[in-house]
């Protein structure tokens, strides 16, 4: 018999593109029509799958999608996206013609990769759409402003490069005020420069990260490039100058197992835990294997009828244990919720980022392959046959 044909392992991320959906409308209408929304869906939509988040993003207003990578670029053209794509990542040189062929945007870095982008829009008789990257403070990529202007003027003589935008990317709009404005201001400086240098208006002025559309919005320009966002998922939600936002993403599963434990019995690797008094613990089917990760051993909480019960013992590859000792008779089957909502509580993706010590941002794109993506348009609205469909998918090459 083959694996797949049955559902072993009730455990998936749901993803609820309606709060997407919503998300990426919420910020047009705070934003104004004439701003563009960049949506920023790499690493795989950071976790919430590229392809539908980019369909849902378009639909709701995204005029712009934005990757890391020529081949996350190729995965949207080939499921048929065709809105303009921007790669955020510096290219290769042998990449140049893939980039032009396709009309993907690019950011420029350096005269080498501009002089390789020009020789090849030449050749293709094509224009390479290009963004110069400024390089104001995070000193990761892109030109530093003080050299803006020299820059800019060897662009001028370099023909086929079709200069559709500048943007910069701010190195602590969470946590630095000053320095964030201070690098605000660098780039509106460098923008000017690159003006005068090149002798017109640069169309798309962007350096706004999630966090900088919520705390600036003297940073919104022409575009902005939320990508933590439109999943709902920003580190403080709310915000200043934005409206709450709807996570998109539930890590939901079912209890596989429970057993009594006696007051003084450890479980899990290493022995971590001791139980403090007489309880019941329970076996969830998820574990770091999925990217759920170790760092929450005994260091997390999950939803269980509504009520959060903790994470006990070290998290192993295939499964996590939960003292269920509170909730009193829990049953192999109940649902439980790892990440979401569930009744009137909630453990949000901020919330493990914290425990964690990282940002929500990893956490989202933590998920591994192993756990099947389900797409809702409201939350619960899991259909079985989708979900078995979904394991098959991932597990058609295994036979048992
Ligand atoms: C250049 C650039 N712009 C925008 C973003 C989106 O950032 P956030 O998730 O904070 O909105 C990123 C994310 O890493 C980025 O690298």
């Amino acid at each position: 018999m083959r694996g797949s044909q049955i559902l072993t392992r009730p455990a998936w991320l749901e993803i609820n593109l309606s709060a997407i959906a919503d998300n990426i409308s919420n910020l047009k209408s705070v934003l104004g029509p004439q701003r563009e929304i960049i949506a920023v869906i790499k690493a795989d939509g950071y976790g919430h799958g590229a392809v539908p988040v980019a369909q849902v993003a378009v639909n709701s207003g995204a005029g712009m999608l934005a990757v890391a990578f020529v081949e996350e670029a190729l995965e949207l053209t080939d499921a048929d996206i065709k809105t303009e794509i921007l790669i955020l990542s510096g290219t290769p040189r042998e990449a140049a013609p893939t980039i032009v062929e396709y009309g993907f945007h690019v950011p420029l870095t350096d005269v080498g990769g501009a002089e390789a982008l020009s020789e090849t829009a030449q050749a293709q008789n094509r224009p390479a759409k290009v963004h110069i990257k400024v390089d104001t403070g995070m000193h990761r990529l892109g030109v530093a402003a003080e050299d803006i202007s020299e820059y800019c003027e060897r662009l001028a003589s370099l023909p086929g490069l079709s200069i559709q935008g500048i943007f910069t990317h701010f190195a602590s709009s969470p946590t630095d005020p000053q320095f964030t404005l201070e690098q605000l201001s660098r780039f509106k400086e460098a923008v000017g420069q690159a003006e005068a240098a090149l002798g017109y208006c640069i169309p798309l002025k962007h350096c706004a990260n999630s966090c900088a559309i919520v705390r600036y919005p003297e940073s919104w320009l022409d575009a902005v490039r939320p990508g933590a966002l439109i999943y709902g998922i920003p580190r403080n939600p709310g915000g200043v100058y934005m409206p709450t936002m709807r996570p998109a993403m539930t890590l939901r599963t079912t209890i596989s197992h429970v057993k009594p434990v006696t007051a003084g019995q450890a479980v899990s690797y290493g022995r971590t835990w001791k139980a403090p008094h007489d309880t019941q613990v329970a076996l969830l089917p998820v574990g770091y294997a999925d990217g759920y990760s170790r760092a929450l051993s005994n260091n997390a909480d999950v939803l269980v009828r509504g009520q959060r019960v903790p994470v006990v013992g070290a998290i192993c590859m295939d499964c996590t244990i939960i003292d269920v000792g509170s909730i009193g008779g829990a049953q192999v089957g109940e649902e439980v919720v790892m990440i979401g909502q569930q009744g009137e509580e909630s453990i949000t993706i901020a919330e493990i980022a914290e425990r964690c010590n990282t940002v929500v941002q990893e956490v989202a794109c933590w998920f591994t392959r192993r756990l099947p993506r389900m797409y809702t348009h409201e939350p619960g609205d899991v259909r079985v046959k989708e979900l078995v469909e979904a394991h098959r998918s991932i597990f058609s090459d295994v036979s048992t």
